[in-house]
């Protein structure tokens, strides 16, 4: 049995991957604010991940029979859709925590806890092809997906320096048709050029299914570690 922690799984991507792992007959812990799932292998940690108080006392704990574990960091934000000048600091700040400082957190709270575990370990971050492109409006949503490719990568090079049982990967999703989409679609054309792209992708039913994607990133766990990039694409699978 696979022992998993998921952040975000009351909807969208994360609670696609929680309800499949579920359904493999694996133990799934998620976090999120709002819980959605009910499996008698499933326990839900209700958090608010953007709250530094909150997540300091989120714990990770050995279990009985794990045959690996895995931390898959996929809440996010895409925060307020403004220019630079007109952003709250309060909003910023809350995404910038959830986006990066939560799975900086984690991943610190993980390696400590299981270092010395015998079962191999898994650190996935869900990040987006908007860490390596300038969207306007996306300032902090871009700057933080930025973050984590490069906290994935110094991770992982850490990692191997230390020839450990633990990998770490950051893989783009794709676009995919969540929550998250329409509230692109929400946003002002003043403050987002790129509007009519998102509009035409939901229109031509260009949009990933939540399921679809959360199948894909399992059914290729294994090569998505094998594959020595610590940043990657689900394209590419
Ligand atoms: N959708 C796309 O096209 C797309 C494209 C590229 C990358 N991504 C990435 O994929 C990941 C999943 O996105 P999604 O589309 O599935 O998003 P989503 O449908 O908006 O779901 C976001 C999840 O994060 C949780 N969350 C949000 N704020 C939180 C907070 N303050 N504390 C704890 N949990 C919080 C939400 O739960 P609660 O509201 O219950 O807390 C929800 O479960 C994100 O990292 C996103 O950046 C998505």
């Amino acid at each position: 049995m696979k022992v998993i922690y998921i952040t975000g799984t009351s909807r969208g991507l994360g609670k696609a991957l929680a309800e499949q792992y579920l359904q493999n007959g694996d133990l799934v812990v998620g976090m999120s604010r709002n819980s959605t799932i009910k499996h008698p292998n499933y326990q839900h940690i209700p958090v608010d991940l953007s709250d530094i108080e909150k997540l300091e006392k989120i714990v990770f704990r050995p279990t009985d029979n794990a045959e690996s574990y895995i931390l898959i960091n996929n809440a996010g934000t895409l925060g307020e859709v403004k220019h630079v000048g007109s952003m709250d600091s309060l909003m910023i700040a809350k995404a910038v925590n959830l986006n990066i400082t939560a799975p900086m957190v984690l991943a610190n709270k993980f390696m400590d806890a299981l270092c010395n575990e015998k079962a191999p370990k898994y650190v996935l971050n869900i990040g987006s092809g908007a860490g390596t492109s300038a969207i306007d409006g996306w300032s902090v949503y871009c700057s933080s997906k930025a973050a984590i490719n490069m906290f994935g990568e110094i991770f992982d090079k850490e990692l191997m320096l230390k020839d450990s049982n633990c990998k770490v990967r950051t893989l783009a999703p794709g676009i995919i048709d969540t929550e998250m989409q329409s509230e692109i679609r929400q946003a002002s054309r003043e403050h987002f050029s790129d509007l009519k792209r998102f509009e035409d992708y939901k229109k031509n039913n260009d949009l990933n299914s939540a399921s679809e994607v959360a199948a894909k990133i399992i059914s290729n766990f294994n090569l998505i570690y094998k594959n020595k990039d610590a940043i990657q694409s689900i394209r590419n699978y």
